[in-house]
């Protein structure tokens, strides 16, 4: 579980005030509008930006993360882009992985055809797969992923869903989106961020449209069915 007994953050004109949040093991997802706090939710988690941030009251398994530094995977909402080939790329960011693991891993993102093309001539998509690659051959006990769905197409978005998914399984996921319904659809809890505070997280069934519709301030129906969540506007 990762726990954040407290967390604030304030800039000139927003305040990030949050308190009790307890990402158990599973797929987590943040759900929330533009400028809700997202990003500096995890940013504060990870330290990133706040190295003078006090982070004592923000745990993994029960121990505070300054004692257990290493133990998250984050990738932010905006990464650099270097110039070196995806195949080298991966071979240096993964490690000490064995080279069967590391081939999976290949095989897994369909990263076959990229392997010698420079990270910076990726598309978008692509560049995103070579990321979801490297948090896997992390292997570490925490993801947390910012807006990772940004650029992906359909059959990626779903693979990706699924791969976090199975990834969820022995771990703690913290991803943040922006499709409430892919999100519903394959998350085990949502929490819902805006104006620096935070409701949830929450089994993803007990998200109603009440919920949605306040968060975002839009009228907003939501359905479930056949497994499926699906999140729409209402009609005007
Ligand atoms: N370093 C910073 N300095 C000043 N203000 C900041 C800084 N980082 C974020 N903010 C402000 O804090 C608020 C929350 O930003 P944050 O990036 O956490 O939102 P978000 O929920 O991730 O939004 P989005 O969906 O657009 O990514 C915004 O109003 C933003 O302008
Ligand atoms: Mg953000």
């Amino acid at each position: 579980m990762l726990k954040i007994e407290q967390l604030q953050i304030s800039y000139e004109t927003f305040v990030l005030d949050l308190e009790e949040i307890e990402f158990p093991q599973g797929m987590n997802v943040i759900l929330g509008p533009n400028g809700g706090g997202k990003s500096s939710l995890m940013k504060g988690v990870i330290g990133y930006g706040h190295e003078g941030l006090d982070r004592r009251k923000i745990q993994f398994g029960g121990h505070p993360l300054g004692k257990v530094e290493g133990v998250i995977s984050y990738l932010p909402q905006e990464n650099p882009r270097f110039r070196i080939r995806v195949g080298e790329y991966l071979t240096m960011t993964s490690g000490s992985v064995p080279e069967r693991v590391l081939d999976e891993a290949v095989r897994h993102f369909e990263l076959e055809p990229l392997l010698g093309q420079s990270i910076e001539n990726l598309s978008g998509g692509e560049f995103k797969r070579v990321q979801c690659a490297q948090v896997a051959l992390e292997n570490k006990p925490v993801i947390m992923v910012d807006e990772m769905e940004q650029g992906l197409d359909m059959n990626y978005q779903h693979g990706m869903m699924k791969w976090l998914g199975s990834e969820a399984e022995g771990k703690v996921v913290v991803a943040s989106m922006h499709d409430a319904a892919l999100a519903m659809t394959y998350a085990d809890t949502i929490t819902l961020i805006k104006d620096g505070r935070a409701q949830g997280p929450m089994p993803s069934a007990a998200v109603t449209a009440e919920m949605l519709s306040g968060c975002y301030g839009l009228p907003l129906t939501v359905r479930r069915q056949e497994g499926v969540v699906l999140v729409y506007h209402n009609r005007l």
